[in-house]
């Protein structure tokens, strides 16, 4: 707090001092955390659910995903497990993650999703995200239909 050498005046129940300020200032101080923390959450952090699923589940999953008939190489990218054990996600490394290999690369052998599966290549963005997730540590997350609600607070 600014220390004043004036006296200290009763800003709460002095009418002449403006209406906000005489606010109490607790709401306001809640107010405030809440903003904050809601653009942290936007500049900051790739969500696994919200930023990496829908990707994902877009363009790999189909070949790397749940549907065991489906599945190329034994690769699982939902389970981080298989996906890190195969090297297709290296956390903390993106450059080193074959995923981004694969998706990066121009030979078209290797290309991922292949090029006789007619899915779209991944945007810049999606690449920058899978990145960043990467870098990150690659955290996933359960489905969000898994994870429990948290308690009310008490009144
Ligand atoms: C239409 C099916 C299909 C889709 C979609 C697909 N892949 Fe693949 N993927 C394959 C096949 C087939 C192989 C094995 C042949 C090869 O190595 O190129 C493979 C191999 C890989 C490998 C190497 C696995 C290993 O251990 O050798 C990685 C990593 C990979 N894919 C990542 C991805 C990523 C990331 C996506 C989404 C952007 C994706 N794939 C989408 C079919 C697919």
């Amino acid at each position: 707090m600014v220390t004043s050498v004036r006296p200290v005046r009763d800003f709460a129940n002095d009418a002449t001092f403006p209406r906000l300020m005489r606010l109490d200032r607790k709401p306001i101080a809640i107010l405030c955390a809440a903003v904050f923390a809601l653009t942290a959450a936007d500049a900051g952090t790739v969500g696994f659910n919200r930023d990496v699923r829908p990707i994902l589940s877009e363009k790999c999953y189909h070949c790397h995903g749940p549907d065991a008939k489906q599945r190329k190489a034994d690769l699982r990218l939902d389970v981080p497990e298989v996906a890190m054990k195969s090297g297709a996600i290296v956390p903390g490394h993106p450059e080193k993650s074959e995923m981004i290999g694969r998706i990066l690369t121009t030979d078209s052998d290797d290309h991922m999703p292949p090029a006789k599966a007619k899915m779209s290549p991944l945007s810049a963005t999606e690449i920058e995200t899978l990145k960043k997730w990467i870098a990150e540590g690659a955290e996933y997350e359960p489905h969000w239909a898994f994870i429990p609600l948290k308690p009310a607070a008490a009144p």
